[in-house]
């Protein structure tokens, strides 16, 4: 099922991007948002992966965000789990700067369904990105390196010490594509090189993919091009990436983009404890303190004496009781927290309640609604 794209609007600073040495403004995007967060449960029963709050701000924004910067305008959404979650926080992308449509499946179709099931609304180059992935990548970059090899296909690759949670790829030479293989085993380890979730593909590739069934880019789609020899290249870049679908990597995402060592555009919602931002209905009673990097929610109330961060991330309309301390900690919206209740390196879903003197510490993430009961200790 898809929906056209509205008609395309002019943002300030478009202009400087077009008559450039290369036309990103016909280059079309997907983002793979169709997956169920399955290691991000408990976040994920209610918000889809793609959307949950990175300093108060829907994930795929950042992705939106470098998309724009890089000259692409139309981006589809290529979604299935909890489609409507989606459509009605990102809408028509008009709030971000980008033309947005979606392509939804009934059933999941795989990461390279996914892009064929969009196919409709995808120009002659197409930029794939998973639905999950923050970089500040030099995508201009990666295009040029793709269209000076008259690529086919061509993977952003980055390294990581441990490439068994990923897809591990040798490289040849001049960066062509020897191998892919998804989620190695240990003893399949030849190199720390992996796929960074962003691709550029030609549309006619999108042929190969078939239809009406679950296919696996990973799995399927790229050994296919390996085995017909097709011009397939890696894209090696050391930009700052991080794939943040675990709980741990989605909090330590945040506390990168609160030490300012993403580079985006995105602005984060709420007041930032060095004072560069600030929210309405904040208040702080006295003795409350906030300790930088912090961010702090729309709404939030601060009760005596409490200590907030450093590193902390309270959603709009939290409260924080008397003399309790929040450090490292990642709350989402309306988050109450007791007297003297400590947080410490943990996730919480909106609305959850922690009872006064409870102790929750890290690697906790509560679900939405969760009720922790005074002096309880929770440890993950
Ligand atoms: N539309 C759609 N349909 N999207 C899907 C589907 C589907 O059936 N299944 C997964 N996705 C989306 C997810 O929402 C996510 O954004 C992206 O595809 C990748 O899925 P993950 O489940 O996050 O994969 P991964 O992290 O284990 O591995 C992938 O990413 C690594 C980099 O982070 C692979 O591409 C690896 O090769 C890669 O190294
Ligand atoms: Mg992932």
């Amino acid at each position: 099922m898809q929906e056209s794209l509205p008609h395309p609007r002019r943002h300030p600073g478009d202009a400087h991007r077009r008559g450039g040495a290369l036309d990103t403004a016909s280059v079309t995007a997907v983002i793979l948002a169709g997956g169920q967060g399955t290691r991000l449960r408990p976040l994920t029963y209610h918000r889809p992966k793609s959307i949950v709050p990175l300093l108060n701000v829907p994930f795929l924004a950042y992705q939106l965000a470098l998309l724009r910067q890089h000259g692409i305008r139309d981006v589809v959404l290529s979604c299935s789990y909890m489609v409507d979650e989606v459509r009605e926080t990102m809408g028509d992308g008009d709030r971000y700067g980008v033309r947005l449509g979606y392509a939804v499946e009934v059933e999941p179709l795989g990461t390279a369904g996914g892009v064929r099931n969009a196919v409709d609304l995808l120009g002659g180059r197409v930029v794939v990105l998973n639905g999950d992935v923050l970089t500040d990548a030099d995508l201009g970059a990666m295009l040029r390196f793709h269209a000076d090899r008259r690529a086919a296909a061509t993977i952003y690759l980055t390294r990581v010490p441990d490439p068994t949670a990923y897809g591990l790829v040798e490289l040849g030479a001049e960066g062509r594509i020897l191998r892919f293989i998804e989620k190695p085993d240990p003893a399949q380890i030849t190199t720390d090189t992996i796929n960074a979730g962003a691709y550029i593909l030609e549309r006619r590739l999108l042929d190969r993919i078939p239809g009406g069934r679950m296919v696996s880019i990973e799995r399927e789609f790229f050994p296919g091009l390996l085995a017909d020899r097709i011009a397939f290249f890696g894209w090696v870049a050391d930009h700052y990436w991080l794939d943040i679908g675990s709980p741990a990597k989605y909090r330590q995402g945040q506390l990168d983009l609160l030490a300012r060592r993403v580079a985006t555009t995105v602005s984060p919602a709420g007041a930032l404890a060095d004072g560069r931002l600030s929210a309405e209905g904040i208040s702080m009673a006295p003795g409350a303190s906030v300790a930088r990097p912090s961010l702090i929610g729309a709404g939030s109330r601060l009760g005596a004496g409490c200590r907030v961060g450093p590193s902390a991330v309270l959603g709009p309309g939290c409260a924080v009781g008397a003399g309790a301390a929040v450090t490292g900690a990642i709350l989402w919206d309306r988050v109450s927290v007791g007297d003297r209740a400590v947080l410490q390196d943990c996730i919480v879903a909106s609305g959850a309640r922690i009872g006064a003197g409870a102790q929750v510490g890290a690697g906790v993430v509560l679900e939405a609604g969760a009720v922790v009961a005074d002096h309880a200790r929770l440890a993950g």
